[in-house]
């Protein structure tokens, strides 16, 4: 019998992904299908930290690039559920890495807590010769565990990631599939011991204008209750050579509600697709730029006419815009 204090208690929340994938044969590390084994025979097959009790939920089982609104409410609420237990020390959940960095941001933004949710996935499925899934969980549930830690966080191959810097950053690699741009990983873990390499927060400094920080959210998010039907809808615009505003007059025609541009270099949008956007924008459409150029931070100048949210992928820009509208519609 387990003598643990039962204030360790350690939720695992299943959702999908290739952590929980299958393929014909061990070496297949490619053509799997994601999202076919249950939480509670992953969680078997980890070795926790000791005096750990786990309990496990699947919310969800799917490949991460059909993550729905309606899985995030539910899986949020499931979350919000879970850390308002006294005996719960931390939220875990297994997810597919394609879309993560965009559940995280969700989540980060959504939920308050003082107690840490930690998202995690592999890219290996379950039945590959050398899996990563197993050690990634295991990590996790011991930073879960670590006392006095709150908000959202990604752990994978031996690394432990803000939910504000994390972002998908190669396709195939083990250790470099995530990265945290300029800000850096907020510590490293191995041999199940975690060695922390810088505090959290923002580094370009939360009083920057436009700069998410990365502090717990209201207590109540409308994002919690409200119908997802009736969510704002956000759609993500590319500005490239050759852009024309084609592609937001549609938009707007169609009745969409933000459009996030992923913008060029510093933040920069093509002429053509800038001039729809201002003229959309003066109709009532909310606009957010992101730079599509990758981990690196950019600058807003005095000149640029469209708000810009740096730090932020264009994916996570998308979460962002359309939590704000939220929030101002109920406000
Ligand atoms: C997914 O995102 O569900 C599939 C890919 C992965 O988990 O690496």
């Amino acid at each position: 019998m387990n003598s643990a204090p039962d204030n360790t208690r350690i939720v695992v929340l299943g959702t999908g992904g290739t952590i929980a994938g299958t393929a014909a044969t061990p070496d297949d590390v490619v053509g799997y299908r994601a999202g076919q084994i249950g939480i509670e025979t992953l969680l078997a097959g980890v070795s926790l930290p000791p005096g750990t009790r786990t309990e496990a939920e699947q919310v969800a089982q799917i490949d991460s690039k059909d993550m729905t609104h309606a899985i995030w409410q539910t899986l949020a609420q499931r979350v919000a559920h879970h850390l308002a237990r006294p005996e719960v020390a931390g939220v875990v959940i297994t997810h597919g890495t394609d879309t993560l960095e965009e559940t995280a941001w969700f989540l980060q933004r959504v939920l308050a807590s003082g107690k840490p949710v930690v998202l995690t996935g592999a890219m290996r499925p379950a039945t590959a010769r050398e899996a990563d899934g197993p050690q990634n969980l295991s990590d996790a549930i011991t930073v879960a565990r670590e006392p006095g830690l709150s908000g959202v966080l990604a752990v994978l191959a031996g690394t432990v990631h803000d939910a504000c810097d994390v972002r998908k950053a190669n396709p195939l690699r083990l250790d470099d599939a995530f990265a945290s741009g300029d800000a850096g990983p907020l510590g490293v873990i191995a041999g199940g011991r975690l060695r922390w390499l810088r505090l959290r927060g923002d580094a370009a400094g939360s009083a920057a204008p436009g700069v998410p920080s990365s502090r717990p959210a209201a207590a109540s998010h409308p994002a919690l209750s409200q119908p997802v039907a009736d969510w704002p809808r956000v759609e993500i615009i590319t500005s490239h050579a050759g852009a024309t505003g084609a592609l937001v007059r549609a938009l707007c025609a169609d009745g969409v509600d933000g459009i996030v541009v992923a913008a060029t270099g510093n933040g920069s949008v093509n002429r053509e697709l800038q001039q729809a956007l201002v003229a959309a924008q003066a109709t009532g459409l909310a606009v957010l730029c992101s730079p599509r150029s990758g981990p690196g931070r950019a600058h807003q100048s005095a000149i640029d006419r469209l708000p810009m949210v740096d730090g932020l992928t264009p994916a996570k820009a998308r979460v962002e815009l359309m939590l704000r509208l939220m929030e101002r519609a109920s406000a």
